[in-house]
């Protein structure tokens, strides 16, 4: 390759360099900023453009890529993009829905489809994962990644790269993965937009990072630089990120593309002009520029008047170059350019058979009292809300070639599963907002969903009749895809008001309230928890959404997803989460709260914390054993509990270890998720799930910002929650 590289460069004249740079978009539903490129026919040939995103499709492809390789001075073949975030055709849940399945065998499955049928139309290039830790639920984008923890969000990164990548970056259905946002973009303060990370180095390190590192172990090949700031830097011309952090320390050999026009936008931060901002942006190591052109239009000037040096320009282009030799694509530029592969690879049988199943892994049964579900497949189920009878807000956020029209409603998924056994009743029982703020906003790409002419009175009362000629109610609502996802912050994050009024209405006849939630983050559900009798959180499922859904609501599958972001009570506590630390006045909600560390009007508790998950059975945990009690430097300790499935049902339970390190040179968090392990229970079947536990579980960053643990005791929590363990304890020393 390096030899390959330096050739090839050796006959580069510096625009041509430059050229490869730059990335463009083709425009479409991928435009998220308010710049579009132009021109890029000529610019193709010219050699001005080292890939496009945004596009898709052999017959767009095939044609860019050889005017490429045949007009353009050098041949150099293009890079193409795109958002492929979960799934490409077939759309899997949202990432933070997949992240509640706590299977990496169908996290990684997923990405493997969504490679093969992008590459399928030609991409070679995608820009996930998403491996930001989001502790604030008010941020849009929690629901593109896999929640608050880092060493969970650490797995999820890597399964993610291996499926994208494959075994060969240069087979014909593997793309380059892109980690994304390069850094701590989840950290924004109060949970708006693009806004400002300001972040000790120690949580930095400890808590933030640690997925970003686990994506450059697994081998990602690329990574995206994110549009906030960190400590006053902006992460795109923050040399000691994109430098010192990820190629020094961590030994990151791919490339780095910025964000859509993020290069531009550090004239918005302050940094300078275009010009003096794509210096500052080259120098810190960023090597692809998305959008903005300001590498295109400014580097050469920058060059002579000696703001940039050649060498840094080469760098960023043999980085650039290497990319697309480690794809394959000096050789065989068409290798994704197959008509057949198109026509037969997407959206089969068996991805469509896959993403049913991820999807009813992915489901959180919030709440079931008095073993309201599953349901039974006879009488009269009353089918209500603006969600039931839908086909594209079952897809989620940032689906750019999902195709609603063929995704299954829940209706259609009911009738699917429970056929003429059960009479469905159907009112659509209000709009999914009457905010015309809200609306607009949640509605940016296109209207989905019709909104209903009738009164929210006359919506009710329909509802409400249909209500009481059914022996049960299930209540499909929840947030439309966009409402979460890039630029969907929200400040208040119930269900929308429209569709709240409808469900106390619906509680008032009396009648089994079963909610089957949409959701692109955590939501306030303090109302709900206490009046239905069943939630079931369904995310946004994707393609096979009703049928997964029915699935579940009909007892196929017993769902086992569990939450990896805290559920708040109120908005007012954000950001909670579980691995928080725990203050010198502490608070255990018992005896008296004065001069504790508290609220005054509400319980610091979540509504559901992290790692919680119902069942349609239930399962009891025994007393964790150790097989040691002290232990001496190197030394394994193994962690065993029994757990026996008390219920009726044959179920899965993800089984979760967490470490606490009581006393140490800094305040540690309160504990600590190190494993888990998800296993299948028969009715009155146990099984002894075992842990091993090495130092590598004890370490975490000091001070001096060195990872290394402290001798000392230890608690072992295993369980089937953050807030639901069994402990034991132990000494160990170094
Ligand atoms: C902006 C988003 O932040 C990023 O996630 C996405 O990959 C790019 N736009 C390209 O569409």
């Amino acid at each position: 390759m390096n030899a390959f590289v330096t050739n090839l460069m050796s006959k580069m004249t510096l625009d041509e360099k430059i050229g490869q740079l730059n990335l463009v978009t083709g425009g479409g539903q991928t435009v998220t900023g308010s710049v579009v490129n132009k021109d890029i026919e000529a610019n193709i040939e010219k050699g001005n453009i080292g890939g496009i995103f945004g596009v898709w499709g052999t017959n767009y492809i095939g044609k860019a890529q050889e005017m490429a390789v045949k007009k353009s001075r050098l041949h150099i073949p293009l890079i193409f993009g795109l958002d492929v975030i979960h799934g490409h055709r077939t759309i899997f849940p949202i990432p933070l829905g997949m992240a509640a399945t706590w299977d990496m065998g169908l996290i990684e499955g997923s990405a493997r489809i969504a490679a093969k049928e992008a590459t399928a139309e030609g991409i070679n290039w995608v820009f996930s994962p998403m491996v930001d830790i989001a502790r604030d639920p008010r941020w849009g984008r929690i629901s593109e990644g896999s929640g608050e923890d880092p060493w969970y969000g650490s797995q999820v990164a890597k399964a993610m790269v291996h499926g994208y990548q494959g075994s060969n970056m240069k087979n014909a259905d593997a793309v380059m993965a892109c980690v994304k946002h390069f850094a701590l973009y989840g950290g924004a303060e109060a949970g708006r937009e693009y806004n400002t990370v300001d972040m000790s180095a120690i949580k930095m390190y400890q808590d933030y990072l640690p997925p970003y590192k686990a994506a450059v172990d697994a081998g990602a090949g690329s990574f995206m630089s994110s549009f906030n700031t960190i400590n006053g830097v902006p992460a795109t011309g923050n040399k000691w990120l994109l430098t010192d952090l990820l190629r020094k320390q961590w030994g990151f050999k791919g490339f780095v593309v910025s964000d859509y026009t993020a290069v531009n936008e550090l004239t918005n931060h302050g940094l300078g002009d275009l010009q003096e901002v794509s210096a500052i942006a080259l120098k810190a190591g960023l090597d692809m520029d998305m959008v903005g052109q300001g590498f295109l239009t400014t580097l050469k000037k920058s060059f002579k008047e000696g703001k940039v040096t050649q060498a840094e320009i080469d760098q960023a282009c043999r980085r650039v170059l290497e990319a697309k030799y480690k794809l394959g694509l000096f050789d065989n530029p068409d290798k994704s350019i197959d008509p057949a592969r198109e026509k037969n690879e997407e959206l089969t049988a068996e991805h469509r058979a896959f993403a049913r199943k991820v999807a009813e892994h992915s489901f959180v049964l919030l709440k079931n009292s008095g073993q309201t579900l599953p349901l039974k497949k006879s009488g009269a189920i009353a089918l209500i809300g603006p969600l039931a009878d839908n086909h594209s807000e079952m897809l989620g956020t940032w689906v750019v070639a999902g195709e609603p029209g063929k995704s299954v409603s829940v209706m259609e998924g009911i009738k699917n599963i429970a056929g003429n056994n059960v009479n469905i009743l159907y009112a659509r029982g209000s709009n999914i907002t009457d905010d015309s703020l809200l609306s607009a906003r949640s509605y940016f790409f296109g209207m989905r969903q019709i909104k209903d002419k009738r009164t929210p009175k006359e919506m009710i009362d329909e509802a409400v009749e249909t209500a009481k000629k059914a022996d049960v109610v299930v209540a499909v609502v929840g947030e439309s895809a966009n409402m979460s996802g890039e630029s969907s912050s929200r400040s208040d994050i119930s269900i929308p008001k429209s569709q709240e009024d409808l469900l106390h209405a619906l509680a008032k006849t009396g009648k089994p309230l079963v909610i089957v939630l949409f959701n692109g983050r955590p939501l306030t559900l303090t109302w709900e928890d206490k009046h239905a009798s069943a939630i079931l959180d369904a995310w946004a499922p994707g393609t096979e959404a009703g049928n997964a859904i029915a699935d579940v609501l009909f007892g196929n599958y017993n769902p086992a997803g569990k939450i990896t972001a805290t559920f708040p009570r109120s908005v007012g506590q954000i950001p909670i989460y579980y691995n928080h630390k725990n203050t010198g006045r502490p608070f255990d909600g018992k005896g008296a709260a004065k001069f504790k560390s508290d609220y005054i009007d509400i319980s610091n508790d979540p509504l559901y914390p992290f790692g919680y998950g119902l069942s349609y059975t239930t399962f009891s945990y025994s007393d964790v054993k150790l097989d040691k009690t002290a232990l001496r430097g190197n030394e394994t300790l193994k962690a065993q509990v029994t757990v026996t499935n008390t219920g009726k049902y044959a179920g899965d339970e993800v089984v979760q270890l967490y470490v606490s390190d009581p006393v140490a040179s800094i305040s540690r968090s309160v504990k600590e998720l190190k494993n888990y392990q998800k296993i299948s229970l028969q009715p009155g079947e146990k099984k002894v799930v075992t842990f091993n536990i090495t130092v590598n579980d004890l370490k975490f960053y000091n001070t001096q910002l060195k990872y290394d643990w402290e001798q000392g005791q230890f608690i072992i929590q295993i369980g089937a929650n953050s807030s639901d363990t069994h402990s034991a304890s132990v000494q160990w020393n170094k």
